[in-house]
């Protein structure tokens, strides 16, 4: 991936909402959603087509949206004293590369993605294979709005209110068979609205692949998000349908998912197979293994300008270590990147 100079973002501090609560793990993996329903439903998601934070782009989400949305679980989790970053930021500088290399170019190109219909396939060492409609996959799971730090392995980050739910509840209803190891994520394929894929120039064998070992999926902060903001993922953040793993390097996250593997062999990556020294299955955040090219000791808060950078110290597995370090005990983790 490459490294772009900072330019000044278009953004004040006035558009960024204030921290919120945040729950420690033991409350997020108690919190009760019975009860949350209807009588807890924010007066701005009755109101259709608003949101509760600041300079939102209206959008136009599906009918099954919204009928979730009355029903989400608003900040089941969020982080302390840290600003939730403008929609701005978080809509016009992505990487996305199926759209575009350059920062602004998702925003630009990501209108020729078709959402609908979409459906998602479920194969490989699962009980319940099969392709299933958008709406039918997402009927049994109930939503949760997760305010987590985005750390990307360019050494930005941000801060996003994603809505989405627990991998975890995807594996109940997959039914995993006992030969499942890892799980396998590729995004949609289509060179006809993807102009990335056309592009001759491309290092990225096509379609971009993730995957993560069993227990990391399993982990409770591991979420597929289908919104942001309070409504759905705008297009060039992933939609219709997205991996969100906060204690690892953004590129981890992968967008626009159409098929879920269940497999017995750690999947090839796409990062990986681009550049293996530099980018790992694993992908944890960490500020004391450098990628070859730069430091990861700190990072680039969006937003950030030439005279205010907002640069901090970047934290083990992104703050997240409380939850997630039992995951790697034993692993020496300057090997497994
Ligand atoms: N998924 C796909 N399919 N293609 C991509 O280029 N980029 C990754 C990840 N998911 C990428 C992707 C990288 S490098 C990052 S940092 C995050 O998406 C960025 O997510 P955002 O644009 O919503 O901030």
């Amino acid at each position: 991936m490459l490294i772009k100079i900072p330019s000044a973002s278009g953004c004040n501090e006035s558009d960024v909402t204030p921290e919120s609560i945040y729950l420690s793990r033991r409350s997020l993996l108690g919190a009760s959603v019975a009860g949350l329903a209807v009588s807890a439903m924010p007066s701005w998601v009755q109101a259709a087509e608003s949101s509760q934070y600041a300079g939102v782009e209206t959008g136009n989400a599906p009918a099954w949206l919204k009928g979730k949305l009355q029903s989400t679980q608003w900040q089941a989790v969020t982080v302390k004293d840290e600003a939730i970053t403008p929609f701005k930021d978080a809509t016009h500088y992505n990487n996305f590369y199926e759209f575009g290399t350059d920062k602004g170019d998702p925003a630009q190109n990501a209108g020729s993605l078709q959402t609908e219909p979409w459906s998602v396939v479920i194969d490989g060492e699962v009980g319940k294979p099969g392709r299933y409609a958008l709406e039918d996959f997402m009927k049994p799971y109930q939503l949760e709005e997760r305010i987590y730090r985005l750390r990307c392995v360019e050494a930005w980050s941000m801060v996003i209110p994603w809505l989405g739910f627990p991998i975890s509840d995807l594996l109940k209803q997959v039914e995993p068979t006992s030969k499942a190891k890892y799980i396998r994520f590729e995004t949609l394929q289509d060179p006809k609205t993807m102009p990335g894929q056309r592009s001759g120039f491309a290092l990225i064998d096509w379609p971009y692949v993730e995957g993560l070992r069993l227990d990391e999926a399993m982990n409770p902060l591991a979420i597929m998000a289908v919104g942001m903001y309070g409504r759905e993922l705008p297009n060039q953040n992933g939609a219709p349908l997205r991996l969100v793993v906060p204690w690892k390097y953004g590129f981890k996250s992968v967008k626009s998912i159409v098929r879920i593997s269940l497999v017995s062999e750690q999947p090839k990556t796409t990062w990986q197979s681009i550049a293996a020294n530099e980018y790992g299955f694993y992908a944890n955040v960490n500020p004391t293994v450098d990628h070859p090219r730069w430091t990861q000791a700190h990072e680039r808060r969006l937003p950030s300008g030439l005279f205010s950078p907002n640069i901090r110290q970047t934290e083990m597995f992104n703050g997240y270590g409380e939850q997630v370090s039992a995951l790697y005990t034993g692993m020496d983790l300057r090997k497994n990147y």
